[in-house]
């Protein structure tokens, strides 16, 4: 069994830290039900059958659920077409697997809800937001910490206070709202990776790596004064989920060092990066998902996440260990967010996300997607599908300019891709592309640097058999890869295009895939 880990989970870990203060009557008995005492634990998600093949296998039971249904594909095709051939137009009830993302999706704990339950309620000072805080400081070791809405809102007041007109920001590779607040204040966001970074088909581990030596001669080039900060982002959205190593985060803040620049990270997705620094990086192998996580926490000099993905709420945080830095953007938390203790959270959410950050290091859970993932592009490589490789820790990403060579990318082959699995399989994929890639100041079209169709695995959501359909059906797809032709705008809005803008098809594939599908395979 490779990679299993046996650990000793401590009794009452989670609930041991929260404070006695608060500690409502009756919670000793969740905790009692859920984490019992000291007990042997298998925590891989990955488990090899006696046949040799290695499966993804969930470390949880399913308590609650929600119904889904796969309407026809006659209904796709109609759904799709009124969605202006953008995934993120459809409704849910017209979608069968919904793997359009992994943020403010993924499935909460018992201990997740519980904590939503006992919440504090209060405009200032709630236990809540310090039961919060305590929980960070104990596992990502930071003491100073502010929620936010969502991540946007924390990259909103980074930039506003860290970046001015004329600076640049270096990044490992970019992140559709980062730059985009970026640009909005009239800098510059630059990414600074390592050539092989965007080669889709790699045996590299690291490919979400900054080039040190690049860093180095564009801080020569623009100046240390305009490097408003460098931003280092666990495993790199855009390029198929890609992970840093750890020795490649110590270069970085090396340089940052040496030029006193401020090292700023978004963990959006740091346990899947711990993950992944865990099975790649030899010298990480017999550390825990926690130990790494908080070793990579200890490098830059401000945090921030969206607390929509780890965490598995609907919110954000920014956190240092730096109270002067912490104190330029505190001031502006109540202008743009919410008070102090609650940064434009629900208190139920931060009750949740209390509990979420204690429960992000469990390899159960930082494993969840990735070895999905893992077994997904494992799976698609078998018959030939074009598709990221090495796997990452975000979503299964099929390569649309291999899958569909055809259209050229101001046809947006990621888009047509996107719709296209939609049509022949109702599952919702996003488009990484040039669609997500809005125009430069001059209103010119900027061409996308890889074309993504991203398909995420939202956490503990989904299940092998999904993920087996979701293959068959982009199988049959690839066959019939020379009927999806590209897209073009009907309505472009001006900003972050992609989320609100429609397309139409060029020609009338749409209906020839419908058919295709319907002869050969049926209505479902
Ligand atoms: N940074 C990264 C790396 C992200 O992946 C996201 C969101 C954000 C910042 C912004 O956070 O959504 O809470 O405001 N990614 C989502 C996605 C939207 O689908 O990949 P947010």
């Amino acid at each position: 069994m490779r990679d299993l880990q046996v650990v000793l989970t401590p009794a009452d870990s989670l609930m041991g830290q929260l404070s006695s203060r608060t500690r409502p009557e009756g919670q000793k008995e969740i905790s009692r039900l859920s984490l019992a005492t000291t007990t042997l634990v298998v925590c891989s998600m990955s488990i090899k059958l006696s046949s040799g093949r290695e499966i993804p296998v969930e470390m949880h039971k399913a308590r609650m659920v929600q119904r889904i249904s796969l309407i026809p594909v006659e209904e796709r095709l109609r759904a799709i077409t009124q969605a202006g051939y953008n995934t993120f137009l459809l409704k849910t009830e017209d979608i069968f697997l919904d793997m359009l993302t992994d943020s403010g999706v993924n499935a909460m704990s018992d201990n997740q809800f519980a904590g939503m339950m006992r919440t504090d309620d209060a405009y200032a000072g709630s236990m809540t937001f310090y039961e919060f805080a305590k929980a960070v400081e104990d596992v990502l070791g930071y003491k100073y910490v502010m929620n936010v809405h969502q991540g946007r809102a924390a990259e909103h007041l980074l930039t506003k206070v860290f970046a001015k007109s004329g600076d640049v920001i270096p990044t490992n590779y970019h992140f559709t709202t980062t730059k985009a607040h970026i640009e909005l204040i009239g800098a510059t966001c630059l990414e600074i990776y390592y050539d092989d970074a965007l080669q889709t088909t790699s045996t590299n581990p690291f490919k979400g790596n900054m080039d040190p030596e690049k860093l180095r001669s564009t801080i020569k080039k623009y100046g240390r004064e305009k490097v408003a900060f460098v931003r280092m982002e666990a495993t790199t959205n855009l390029i198929g989920g890609q992970p840093f190593s750890m020795q490649n985060l110590r270069q970085i803040r090396e340089i940052c060092n040496q030029h006193d620049i401020l090292l700023v990270l978004d963990g959006s997705l740091v346990c899947e990066n711990a993950y992944l620094i865990r099975q790649r990086e030899r010298e990480y192998e017999n550390k825990t998902v926690a130990e790494i996580a908080r070793e990579i926490c200890a490098i830059p000099d401000i945090y921030y996440m969206s607390g929509r993905k780890n965490t598995s709420v609907r919110g954000g945080m920014i956190a240092t260990n730096n109270k002067a830095l912490f104190d330029k953007v505190r001031p502006w938390l109540p202008v743009y967010e919410g008070f102090y203790t609650y940064g434009g959270m629900s208190m139920r959410e931060i009750g949740a996300m209390a509990v979420g950050v204690r429960e992000m290091v469990d390899p159960a859970v930082a494993g969840s997607s990735v070895e999905q993932i893992k077994y997904f592009v494992g799976r698609l490589v078998e018959t030939g599908i074009p598709v990221v490789t090495p796997p990452g820790g975000l979503a299964c990403h099929l390569d649309a300019m291999k899958f569909l060579p055809h259209v050229p990318q101001s046809q947006y082959p990621a888009g047509a891709l996107s719709a296209a699995l939609y049509l022949a399989s109702g599952t919702r994929s996003m488009e990484r592309g040039t669609v997500s890639m809005d125009r430069d100041r001059e209103g010119k079209e900027l061409i996308a640097d890889v074309e993504l169709t991203r398909i995420a695995l939202p956490r503990r959501v989904y299940t092998v058999s999904h993920i087996e359909y979701a293959v068959d059906r982009i199988n049959w797809l690839y066959k019939h890869r020379n009927t999806v032709k590209g897209l073009r705008f009907v309505y472009e809005p001006p900003v972050l295009r992609f989320f609100d803008g429609r397309l139409e098809p060029i020609g009338d594939w749409g209906r020839e895939l419908c058919e295709a599908f319907k002869r050969e395979i049926g209505d479902y």
